[in-house]
């Protein structure tokens, strides 16, 4: 179907249609351009600022076995390849509403077509690894949806969450909505709200992880990134430069669910909001909650799991 999903309401709302299916999430997919762009600017935020795996899973993945990892939401598959890249021995399952933008996939990433607002559809302990980034728009029960993560994850595997705290702030802690006041509008939290969806799962992670059943050690980072490349730090100068690059595109990301939130000229508050970014003083800065959990109980892995079962595949 040729749908616009930068530039057309769908039905009056903020639906999407994407290869003959239609669903409540709010964002263009992963798979339409700029969008695509947009999410591989935050993944080389996100892999600067916290790796693409914390190094105690780093471990379980170069144990020699395959790792069976579900990546929720896996948007352009980024993560996925990465990880194939840096772990062959690793076998990724993504799933997500729409294709993710690879026409070659690597035998070891499996992708499907899934609403996770449905629970997974996948046996209980089948992953040793189970990845969660950025989905919280798509999400109107977060809870639930990490539920059915856990349920999915063997006994001893380990969850990573990241999600991002939608509000701008200043890195000394100064008035972010005074300096940067269309940045710092709040409509698209206002937006989100509406739609029944938490703008504050970022802010409240930490929560939403406690009141799910059968997680230990569980370990919560926060990540200050800088809204554009205002530092001298390496790194810190490449994430604010991904930022900012990424911000040049949110706004046409948004567009439709403002529109239908009521908001009569997005377009114009976007572009005021890139020109407050070109001022590199101020030291604006964004922040992610990262989450490194276990599910209670102890087996050697989900492939262990199959062998005793019988049902392990030939060529694994
Ligand atoms: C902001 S993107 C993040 C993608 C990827 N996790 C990353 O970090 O680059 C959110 C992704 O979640 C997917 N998504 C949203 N709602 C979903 C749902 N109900 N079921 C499956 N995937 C969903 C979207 O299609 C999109 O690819």
């Amino acid at each position: 179907m040729n749908f616009d999903p930068f530039n057309e309401l769908g039905g009056g709302s903020a639906l999407r249609f994407d290869e003959g299916q239609q669903d409540d999430y709010c964002l263009p997919v992963a798979s339409h351009s700029p969008e695509t762009e947009r999410l591989d600017y935050i993944h080389e935020v996100y892999k600067y600022h916290a790796g693409n795996v914390p190094e105690e899973v780093a471990d379980i993945l170069n144990d020699g076995t395959t790792t069976k990892i579900l990546d929720v939401g896996c948007g352009t598959g980024k993560w996925a390849l990465e990880m194939i890249s840096a772990f062959p021995n690793i076998h990724i399952t993504g799933v997500d509403l729409a294709h993710p933008p690879i026409t070659v996939f690597p035998p070891n990433f499996a992708f499907h077509i899934h609403d996770v607002t449905k629970g997974q559809e996948y046996e209980n302990d089948t992953f040793d690894v189970v990845h969660v980034r950025d989905i919280h728009a798509g999400m109107p029960d977060y809870h639930a949806m990490l539920t059915e993560c856990v349920r999915v994850l063997r006994p001893g595997g380990y969850l990573l969450v990241k999600e991002i705290e939608w509000i701008p702030r200043l890195l000394d802690g100064g008035d972010a909505k005074a300096r940067f006041p269309a940045i710092c509008s709040d409509s698209f939290r206002d937006a989100l709200s509406e739609r029944s969806l938490d703008p504050m799962v970022g802010v409240n992670l930490k929560s939403y992880i406690d009141n799910v059943t059968a997680l230990k050690d569980i370990q919560y980072s926060r990540h200050l990134v800088p809204m554009t490349p205002w530092s001298d730090d390496p790194i810190l100068h490449y994430t604010g430069q991904m930022t900012r690059l990424a911000m040049a595109i949110l706004g046409g990301t948004m567009r439709i669910m403002l529109l239908d939130h009521g908001e009569s000229d997005p377009d114009g508050r976007y572009s005021a909001g890139i020109e407050e970014l070109k001022d590199l003083s101020g030291q604006p800065i964004w922040v992610f909650g990262s989450i490194i959990a276990k599910k209670e109980g102890e087996m050697s892995s989900a492939s262990d799991h199959l062998i005793e079962n019988g049902d392990r595949e030939e060529s694994e």
